[in-house]
């Protein structure tokens, strides 16, 4: 392989913007931005119409919560809306929490997926002293924007994010969330950024099955997140997300219909709500 120098890199770099720029724009007439349409172009992936109107309910408001059935891309759409704006916008920090690191680790590899899948993001990556960053735990683009992995019991005060990303929001200890992982959201510039030109504007992405603890059912509870179309097990099957003959057999025998109190609580992980 041949060696591309810094110069060669910085020429890559302005092309591939000039790409990812070219479907960031809303329609100047219904001013919805062409999610789609992006994502076709720059990692080829074709969204779902469930995924889309998700995309547009986020646009439109900044903390959303997910809680549709299992397996019927929630992370997926979660974690390419945020691959979308960190190379759309620069300067963002989007910060992924989860239960465990090898969690928070799985959410960034949706991104970083998409980043390998794709040539024109790959030629975004940024360059420090030569050196592409894209680790396994976080990456960052030419335009400032980065992504890092946390797991809620890590040591993460004093780092500054702007967007959240809460995965298996159940399973996490309430007050470690609210007292150390939240709090970084606070931070509205940053040094040697102009602030006249770039908005850090913090948003909150929560998804997550219930599963019987309360965190998720008191963050709802609040008031302040938009809840994002549910997708049930019947919309999953009917769209073709999920598989109807897996469904069937799912664990402890939770069928489509709805449960028996036996199976309520497993049901609890089909359903959006039960
Ligand atoms: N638009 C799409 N096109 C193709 N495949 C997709 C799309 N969206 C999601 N998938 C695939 O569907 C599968 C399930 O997606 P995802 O992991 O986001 O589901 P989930 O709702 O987060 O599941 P879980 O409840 O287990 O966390 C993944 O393998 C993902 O790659
Ligand atoms: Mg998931």
């Amino acid at each position: 392989m041949s060696r591309v120098t810094a110069a060669q890199r910085v020429k890559s770099s302005i092309v591939a913007e000039r790409e990812i720029m070219r479907f960031a724009v809303p329609d100047p007439v219904t001013g919805i931005r062409p999610h789609a349409l992006w994502h076709k172009h720059v990692h080829n992936v074709e969204l779902d119409p469930i995924q889309i109107l998700k995309m547009q309910e986020m646009d439109a408001h900044p903390n959303t919560v997910d809680f549709s059935c299992r397996r019927t891309g929630k992370t997926a759409v979660k974690e390419m809306y945020h691959l979308e704006m960190l190379a759309t916008t620069p300067h963002q920090e989007l910060g992924i929490v989860a239960p465990r690191m090898q969690q928070s680790q799985n959410n960034l590899n949706y991104l970083i997926d998409g980043v390998r899948r794709s040539e024109i993001l790959t030629a975004y990556i940024a360059h420090k002293q030569g050196r592409p960053q894209l680790r396994d735990t976080s990456f960052q683009f030419v335009n400032g924007s980065k992504a890092s992995a946390y797991g809620i019991m890590s040591q993460i005060d004093g780092d500054s994010i702007t967007m959240a990303s809460l995965e298996e929001t159940d399973d996490m200890p309430q007050d470690r969330l609210m007292s150390r992982f939240l709090p970084m959201l606070g931070a509205a510039r940053r040094l040697g950024v102009d602030r006249k030109t770039t908005e850090f504007k913090p948003s909150i992405r929560i998804s997550g099955v219930y599963k019987g603890a309360d965190v998720l059912q008191r963050l709802i509870d609040t008031g302040e997140y938009h809840t994002l179309p549910p997708v049930d097990v019947h919309l999953g099957v009917a769209l073709g997300m999920v598989d109807h003959m897996c469904i069937s057999v799912w664990p402890l025998r939770v069928t489509i219909c709805p449960p028996s109190s036996r199976g309520l609580r497993a049901a609890r992980r089909f359903l959006p709500s039960a």
